[in-house]
């Protein structure tokens, strides 16, 4: 298969691109510094059409993960950045691929599983209430639920009547890689930090990586999926226990707890938002389930456990 991951440098992309590489695909990263990998590389500035466009020509998959991180600080700046990154990416790929003379077979594009509401006790499947107007969260909170949408709309503007469309709702994806989310959970839980965090109430949607790879090429693969597909584990946990348990599969005995303000007071230090880890997310692969897509890791602990053995092969 020809595949392009446009801001696929990141977490997400290494996944990908190493999966397809490994399987003998030709693999293309749309990166704005590109560098020596064993995929290839080349260059687009994620706003502007440009001579990028033609390694679109006859890609079997698009993939669209560009974005400029959110684990920062919400000052004014960033949250330019954190919007217009993704809304112009997101429309200037759309272009390149409704414009291709041999058009892309499906564009997957990034979403978050973040644009449903803050709830502790009702799931969201596809067709869950989008946040923004919840009565129990701040009003901070607003602002990732508004560049979800405004995300979603510019992938939606782009007519691609050639190109099947499919617009991913992703949960926390897990990889043992260093720098990732996982990486950050479990430096926290190995320094005894891993507690309980706030309230502890807060659900944890996530996603093991093998299951996001094989999730991802399902859809390829089933050319009557289309439209919003939620990409999480169909057991989310609240996080008290999910800490719990990934202090067990580390062997860790203790976990101090963390209240808001402290955690305030770190993520300030950090320099990134509370948000990323008190708003309660609760997300459900309604499509998935339906469809019969089954999942290696549908359980925390049994993901939790590979995730760590993994993680310590590595730093081997
Ligand atoms: N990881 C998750 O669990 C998760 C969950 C839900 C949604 N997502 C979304 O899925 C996408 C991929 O996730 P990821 O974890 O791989 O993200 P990531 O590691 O932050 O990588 C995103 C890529 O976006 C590009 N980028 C950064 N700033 C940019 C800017 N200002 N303008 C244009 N491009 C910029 C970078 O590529 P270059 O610097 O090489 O150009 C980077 O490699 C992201 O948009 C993320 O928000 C991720």
């Amino acid at each position: 298969m020809k595949i392009v991951l446009a801001g696929g440098s990141g977490q997400v992309g290494t996944l990908l691109a190493r999966h397809y590489h490994a399987k003998g695909d030709e693999v293309t990263v749309l990166t704005r510094r590109p560098t020596t990998m064993p995929w290839r590389t080349a260059h687009w500035d994620a706003e502007t059409l440009g001579p990028w466009a033609q390694e679109l020509e006859g890609a079997d998959a698009v993939f669209g993960l560009a974005g400029r991180s959110v684990n920062c600080r919400y000052t004014p700046k960033n949250k330019r950045l954190i919007m217009d990154s993704r809304v112009d990416s997101t429309s200037v790929l759309g272009q390149a691929i409704a414009q291709a003379t041999r058009a892309p077979r499906v564009w997957i594009q990034a979403s978050t599983a973040t644009i449903y509401g803050h709830s502790y006790n009702r799931p969201n499947n596809e067709d869950g209430a989008l946040g923004g107007e919840e009565p129990d969260a701040p009003h901070a909170w607003r602002f990732s639920i508004d560049v979800a949408k405004a995300w979603e709309q510019a992938a939606d503007a782009v007519e691609t009547p050639r190109t099947r469309k499919v617009i991913t709702r992703t949960a926390l994806t897990l990889s043992p890689d260093r720098g990732g989310i996982f990486d950050t959970l479990l430096s926290l839980v190995r320094r005894g930090l891993g507690g309980r965090v706030a309230s502890g109430r807060q659900m944890v949607s996530w996603l093991h990586d093998a299951d996001y790879i094989a999730a991802v090429d399902w859809l390829i693969a089933n050319q009557h999926m289309s439209g919003i597909v939620n990409l999480a584990a169909p057991n989310p946990l609240p996080m008290d226990d999910f800490m719990r348990t990934l202090r067990r599969a580390w062997g860790m005995p203790i976990g101090l707890p963390s209240t808001r303000w402290m955690l305030e007071i770190a993520s300030f230090l950090m320099q990134t938002e509370t948000e990323l880890i008190l708003k309660s997310r609760y997300v459900l692969p309604g499509r998935l389930l339906a469809e019969g897509f089954e999942f290696q890791y549908p359980l925390w602990p049994i993901a939790a456990e590979d995730l760590c053995t993994r993680w310590r092969a590595r730093s081997m």
